[in-house]
């Protein structure tokens, strides 16, 4: 196996995915694990995460230094580099040539990170902190207009260092330059497979719950669905659904579940609506943080309500993944602190009384994906773009009302239906409307507009860390904006946001 050491867990999350995806086994763990506990789980390779730290800032995380001399192939990113370098002699700065997305890559050594990589690469860099100056034990194998040690190997020990991300798909060769450390430098078999994920997991959670009754949460994504699939199969008379119709669902939505699992799976599915009330506890309100806030208490209360009608339940089924296990410490050795990105509108609080089943514990997003299909779901489902809990919410920009809701539908359906006619929704992470709180005047016909413009939002990301803004054809743009201005009432403009993130972020609240 190998060991990822945590310094902010975005980056730890990101790089164990790309690890597993090359059939190695990795764990993450806290970066101030001992060099002791290490030699134990005996891992064939370290790779030192990147961090939002400075390494020279008060408490800012640091790695028993002991691992260095193990013997054991270690390979740090971004800060986990700084750190590499800094314990073994090297200089870090805080220098004015800041660097943050793509940058060109010349590879001066292509021996073993960079083999059969192409001698210019392109690679996305972000930091503001760089090595400055090597320390005599280290040569330079790439380096980038702005930082000349991009990538670093140590001349005796078998530590490498790369300042940009290799995880991250915009770094184009990344993917063969982790592969690389990982089947050259630390001789990885690649051997280790997911195996058949239903059966296995068919089998714990009967063991897990026997003759119980289960309650579990449906929103209309893939997570919750999945999980909803595979208690199906493995105890279904057992299984009540609750989905929460909170009026802030997509177009479509509900009738999808319902088609879903009272018919298809034919589990006891509990809709509840509950439009009204979320309206109601939304109304006047128009600061993003109060909206989520909100629309997060009101949800915990409308699930209670309907849960205590289920008799005799004792467990509730949770979509959690491995990264909400990482991100809550409660993975073994797992990190102390961490990031958390988002405060997880849409969650329920642990004091609801149920025992937890939470059979996706150990996989990645794009591992459920593939267990859903394995489970017979419709692809239409399994590849569904994220929605975030509090829905169309936050993308209704300002005050809510029932109209604007309406409106902001009917655009996001025709977005969405014609991003996926034109075969492009699989290659985009994230495409939704944004019905923004700006009148601008217009012409139709005769006559003089004041209507709401309405944005694209359209992104490509792997991890939804970073994401840069979808690329799509002028001639679809030109067709959504058409239709949308010609058949949504009171959309008079349709703008595209082409902005990255960072600095944006994808949704708009
Ligand atoms: P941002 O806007 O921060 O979003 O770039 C990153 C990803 O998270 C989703 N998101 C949420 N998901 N509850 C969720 O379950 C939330 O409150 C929430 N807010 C944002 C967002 O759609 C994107 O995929």
């Amino acid at each position: 196996r190998v060991l990822v050491l945590d310094f902010g867990s975005q980056y730890a999350q990101l790089i164990a995915r790309r690890v597993r995806e090359q059939n190695v086994y990795c764990e993450i763990v806290r970066h101030d694990i001992t060099a002791e506990r290490i030699k134990e789980l005996a891992p064939v390779g370290i790779i030192l995460s990147g961090g939002p730290s400075s390494v020279y800032a008060d408490g800012a995380p640091q790695c028993d230094p002991g691992l260095f001399e193990l013997g054991v192939p270690v390979l740090g990113i971004c800060y986990g580099m700084q750190l590499a370098c800094k314990a073994l002699g090297g200089d870090v700065k805080n220098v004015t040539s800041r660097e943050y997305g793509r940058a060109h890559c010349d590879v001066v050594d292509d021996s073993d990170l960079f083999h059969n990589v192409a001698p210019q690469t392109e690679v996305w860099m972000s930091h503001g902190d760089q090595v400055t100056d090597i320390a005599e034990g280290f040569i330079a194998l790439a380096n980038t207009p702005t930082c000349p040690y991009a990538a670093v190997r140590h001349k005796s020990l078998p530590v490498y260092g790369l300042q940009f991300h290799p995880e991250v798909t915009h770094s184009v060769d990344g993917k063969r330059v982790l592969g690389n450390f990982l089947h050259e430098v630390c001789k990885a078999t690649g051997a280790w497979r997911l195996g058949d994920f239903a059966d296995e997991m068919i089998a714990r959670v009967r063991e897990q719950v026997g003759s119980d009754r289960v309650i579990c949460g449906l929103s209309g994504g893939v997570d919750s669905a999945v999980v909803a699939a595979l208690l199906a199969k493995a105890i279904g008379p057992q299984l009540s659904c609750i989905l929460v119709d909170n009026g802030l669902l997509r177009k479509g939505e509900q009738e999808a579940v319902v088609r879903e699992f009272s018919d298809h799976f034919k589990t006891d599915l509990h809709v509840v609506e509950a439009e009204e009330q979320f309206l109601r506890v939304l109304s006047g309100v128009s600061d993003p943080q109060e909206k989520r806030r909100r629309i997060g208490n009101e949800f915990i209360e409308c699930f209670k309500a309907e849960a205590a009608k289920v008799e005799g339940a004792r467990f509730l089924a949770q979509g959690t993944l491995y990264p909400d296990v990482i991100e809550s410490g409660a993975a073994v050795d797992g990190p102390a602190d961490t990031i958390k990105l988002h405060h997880n509108v849409g969650g329920l609080p642990a004091e609801l009384g149920f025992e937890l089943v939470e059979p996706l514990r150990d996989l990645f997003k794009d591992e459920v994906r593939r267990l859903g299909l394995q489970l017979g779901l419709p692809e239409e489902i399994v590849w569904r773009h994220p929605f975030p809990g509090p829905g169309l919410a936050v993308r209704c920009l300002g005050e809510i009302t029932k109209e604007k809701l309406e409106t902001l539908r009917e655009a996001d359906d025709i977005v969405v239906g014609e991003i996926k006619a034109a075969g492009l929704y699989r290659d985009t992470s994230q495409a939704f409307a944004v019905l923004l709180p700006v009148q601008s005047v217009g012409v139709m016909g005769d006559s003089r507009t004041y209507e709401n413009a309405l944005a694209v939002r359209c992104v490509n990301t792997d991890d939804f860390m970073t994401a840069d803004w979808s690329h799509l054809p002028h001639a679809l743009l030109a067709k959504i904006s058409t239709r949308v201005i010609n058949e949504v009432k009171g959309v008079n403009r349709v703008v595209y946001d082409i902005s990255s993130k960072p600095p944006a972020t994808i949704e708009w609240e």
